[in-house]
């Protein structure tokens, strides 16, 4: 059996934390006087937090000397950290564990490929950092998705070619880096968003065992 690389994002692939990025979000917009959207938010998935920001200011078209901006980033993550303080395991979306494990049993390579820099801590709480053979986040990378940057580097820490690379990601802009990074990018959520995507599951609960060993082959 052939060895591949399955790269995993993690807000919103392995952990439900994309609603905590919202609603960090959301009170930065509120304080600012403007309404910020789940589907505004679909935007920022993906997206590292200084990136995230301009979006936000961009939609509220709030012009602001970086020294705001600074604060701001600084309030969004903290509120942000406020969620995770009780992270535990219960947070691990489902159907990701059955998966890890399965790869764990072919002895595939796993790595972690997160625009984060609050990945560590979150793998820690809930119990899947062993899981891990390789991690790269937002402390690693200079290039935000939909750059390949932190997909590649993932691949080249697995001494795996792109080819033999398979990203899971939720969001618009880490498919585009999967495909861009020459990837097999595997879509998680829904058709509508995602159909750039080569392959799509609304959730890990609907990938079977056949899929990866398809993958694997
Ligand atoms: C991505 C999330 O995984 O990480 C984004 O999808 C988030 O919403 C980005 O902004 C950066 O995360 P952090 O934890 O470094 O602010
Ligand atoms: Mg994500």
């Amino acid at each position: 059996m052939n060895t591949k690389a399955f790269i995993f994002d993690l807000d919103g692939v392995i952990v439900d934390t994309a609603k905590y990025h919202f609603l960090a979000w959301k009170k930065i917009a509120d304080s600012l006087g403007f309404e910020f959207t789940h589907q505004n938010n679909e935007l920022l998935k993906g997206v590292s937090r200084v990136r995230s920001l301009d979006i936000i200011l961009e939609l509220g078209k709030v012009k602001a000397p970086q020294e705001d901006k600074n604060r701001w980033l600084i309030q969004k993550n903290e509120d942000y950290l406020s969620y995770l303080v009780d992270m535990d395991e219960s947070e691990i979306l489902p159907g990701v564990m059955p998966i890890l494990n399965y790869l764990k049993e072919k002895k595939q390579l796993i790595a972690l490929g997160s625009a984060s820099k609050n990945a560590r801590p979150i793998l820690e709480k809930t119990g899947t950092l062993s899981y891990f053979d390789a991690i790269v986040d937002g402390n690693d990378v200079s290039n935000a998705k939909p750059d390949p940057e932190v997909f590649l580097l993932a691949a080249k820490l697995l001494n795996t070619k792109p080819e033999d690379s398979i990203v899971f990601e939720d969001s618009v802009a880490g498919v585009q880096a999967a495909n861009i990074g020459g990837m097999t990018s595997v879509g998680i959520g829904e058709a509508a968003t995602l159909h750039e995507a080569k392959y799509l599951f609304k959730d890990f609960t609907q990938m079977d065992k056949t899929f990866i060993d398809n993958l694997i082959k």
